[in-house]
């Protein structure tokens, strides 16, 4: 997290969305004591408040806010203090009908619900901008205000606008993209293709519903404009409230899902004091660990350190076709591998469970029943974990591998008109997160343009579009001795989506040593029986291609199928690296064993060599200190080789600490190891 506004809340913070406009003002007083019961140490205020603020255009009420503001102060809890701007009132609505957003369908939706806003409306932007102002002027120097909370979760029902105003945006975004050069446009979409050439920029529409497949380049084009126009909202309402109070640190909540794309967070994370993100389990995601795992080595990774869990659930969620509460011990073990992989703060969705409105029946710190709950036990025990932790704030997990993660590649990988339409970037990469979360091994994520060099072995498991400085960057990583391995149907096309042509994996061809001249992408029925230097029994799904090997070596073969003795998975020595290419999906198992091949020879080492099963394992590191994370997933407990103090105990261990059954145990180290275990 950016030192230029640190954030002055202590420790590792503490507390949850904090909607006290829902409750009369005698329940307030009963918040305040239970958040100093469970210990909270910061609440995010007025996230959905605009209604109230601002009753009507320009006509402001802040007494309530105030008083809030002054009993937070009084019992020692600071604010996240949200501008209201992702739920806009009924009154800017009938004033400004032209702000409703437009679907691709062309029908315009209506207010009742929040974040149902044209992100390209003036009107809005400067309503938006105003009560931002107002709030940053009114309460920079309150002393409970800690931190802005921007706006909520950007994108979240209203990533795309189709309407005239975003119309015109859009011609905007890419007359600038373009360098007001329409050839440059219509050569960059390939508009000779079906009659598209452009003539003249308002010509120019927004990918609208169409009777047949609409231009791909049109529709990358249009998601990086997407991004672009949300971003500039949270900028600008960044900029106004850092005048008015230059100290404060802003962030805004990221939501990194597999359901949600809307946004290339690696181009908004810089723009933010802190990184924070909002994560929630998938009721039906049997392996919901790897994903909070995944989300929140992500957020580090595009934080560069340090950033905040803004919200994740203490029970159910309500927006799921079934919504299941968490098992028993489950939210501590979440909360605390946020911790483990960089988060300095712990929050949620929500303080207390409301009585009305769309999400009453979403889990909450303080639940309908009261603190008579398992619930309210487990929350007060987490507050007491967190305050045992305090001492790990500002430490970061060093990592030796990389895996590429990028929004472009993920947009082009899921257009329509592709070979096959059942890739999902997400899947795909956790396929390789998992193997790697199972054996404790560290992860950062990067942009495929990063410095590569504190890497030993560097992951591409989906990378269809890449650009040709990427490409570079990948490449001579391996070269210069690094371990990269690529995953199929990558390197495809460049940043146009315009096709690499000779082979593919077109940008990867070289440094793989193979070529293949057809794709042969396989039903969602269909399996395959892969031979060679895997496990008997090994097969494959959802892709296959025809390789001839131009210098690689075949690992693995296909076993049956039109392909069959045709390379499925092959090694490359270039340079003084090594390069892998995994040209289908492996079977979980079958994966499992090549990444550990892969990162044996990489000399890649897990945080624990031997780690029981089901056992999570992360390191975080510190100027001081080292921390060692052990969190029980397999609910048989563990016993673990380990010097130091046990931080939620604070017991000392000596040679071995015990990691309770479905419990966390973390170990504050006695021989600290450095930033890196070689430098
Ligand atoms: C988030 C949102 C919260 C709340 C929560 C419910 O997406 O930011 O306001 O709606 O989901 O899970
Ligand atoms: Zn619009």
């Amino acid at each position: 997290m950016s030192s230029v506004r640190p954030l002055r809340v202590p420790g590792i913070t503490y507390g949850g969305d904090y909607n006290p406009e829902q409750w009369p003002e005698e329940v307030w007083a009963e918040d305040m004591r239970l958040m100093r019961e469970a210990g909270v140490t910061m609440v995010n205020l007025g996230i959905f408040a605009w209604a109230l603020l601002e009753p009507s255009e320009g006509v402001y009420d802040f007494a309530r806010m105030d008083r809030i503001l002054d009993l937070l102060q009084a019992n020692g809890i600071a604010a996240d203090l949200a501008t209201p701007t992702a739920a806009p009132p009924a009154w800017f609505f009938r004033a400004h009908p032209e702000a409703l957003p437009v679907d691709k369908d062309g029908r315009s939706l209506w207010y009742g619900s929040r974040q149902t806003f044209c992100p390209s409306s003036p009107a809005y932007r400067r309503a938006a901008l105003s009560i931002a102002r107002m709030l940053g002027e009114r309460y920079a120097e309150h002393p409970a205000v800690a931190m802005w909370h921007i706006h909520n979760e950007y994108g979240c029902h209203n990533a795309a606008c189709y309407c005239d105003t975003s119309a015109s945006a859009f011609r905007h975004w890419l007359r600038d993209r373009y360098g007001d050069d329409l050839a440059a446009l219509n050569h960059a979409w390939g508009t000779t293709f079906w009659s598209q050439w452009y003539y003249d920029w308002e010509e120019i529409l927004p990918p609208r519903a169409t009777g047949a497949p609409p231009n791909p380049t049109h529709q990358l084009d249009w998601r990086r404009f997407c991004s672009d126009e949300l971003l500039s909202l949270c900028t600008a309402e960044r900029d106004v409230l850092r005048q008015a109070a230059p100290h404060i640190p802003a962030t805004t909540n990221f939501m990194v899902m597999r359901t949600f794309d809307a946004l290339d967070y690696w181009r908004w994370a810089p723009e933010l004091d802190i990184v924070s993100n909002d994560h929630y389990l998938m009721s039906d995601d049997p392996e919901s660990d790897v994903d909070v795992a995944l989300s929140a080595d992500l957020m580090r990774s595009l934080a560069g350190g340090p950033w905040l869990l803004m919200e994740h659930s203490t029970g159910a969620v309500n927006w799921q076709p079934v919504n299941r509460a968490k098992h028993p011990g489950e939210m501590r073990r979440n909360a605390l591998a946020n911790v483990a992989r960089g988060a300095d703060g712990i929050s949620f969705f929500q303080w207390r469970a409301a009585i009305a409105g769309a999400e009453q029946w979403h889990s909450a710190m303080l639940p309908h029943a009261g603190t008579d709950s398992p619930i309210w036990q487990d929350v007060v025990q987490l507050g007491a974990d967190l305050k045992a932790l305090a001492e790990v704030r500002g430490s970061t997990v060093a990592a030796r591998v990389a895996i590429v993660w990028d929004w472009d590649a993920r947009w082009a990988l899921e257009l329509p008109s592709q070979p096959s339409g059942e890739l999902r970037f997400q899947d795909l990469v956790r396929d390789w997160y998992t193997p790697l979360w199972r054996a404790g091994i560290a992860v950062d994520f990067v942009r495929p343009d990063a410095d590569l060099d504190r890497y030993r072995l560097v992951l591409a498991p989906s990378l269809y579009l890449v650009n040709d400085a990427g490409a570079a960057n990948l490449e001579a990583f391996a070269e210069r001795g690094g371990t990269l391995a690529v995953g199929f149907h990558s390197g495809a096309v460049d940043e146009n989506c315009h096709i690499r042509p000779g082979g593919y994996p077109a940008a990867f061809r070289d440094i793989l040593g193979v070529r293949a001249d057809e794709l042969f992408p396989l039903l969602p029925s269909q399996t395959l029986q892969l031979t060679g230097q895997v496990r008997t029994g090994a097969t494959a799904t959802q892709w296959s291609e025809r390789i001839k090997l131009a210098g690689a070596e075949a690992v693995a073969y296909f076993a049956d199928g039109p392909l069959a003795g045709g390379p499925a998975v092959t090694r490359h020595a270039p340079g003084s690296g090594i390069a892998w290419y995994l040209a289908t999906r492996p079977d979980p198992v079958t994966l499992a064993a090549l990444m550990d091949r892969i990162c044996e020879e990489a000399d890649v080492q897990p945080v624990l060599v031997d780690a029981p099963s089901g056992l999570e394992v992360v390191r975080r590191t510190g100027t001081d200190a080292d921390y060692l994370f052990l969190i029980d997933h397999a609910g048989a407990g563990a016993k673990v080789v380990a010097d130091g103090i046990e931080l939620l105990t604070g017991h000392a261990v000596h040679g071995a600490v015990t990691v309770p059954a479905g419990g966390v145990a973390v170990v504050r180290e006695s021989h600290s190891r450095g930033f890196l275990d070689d430098v």
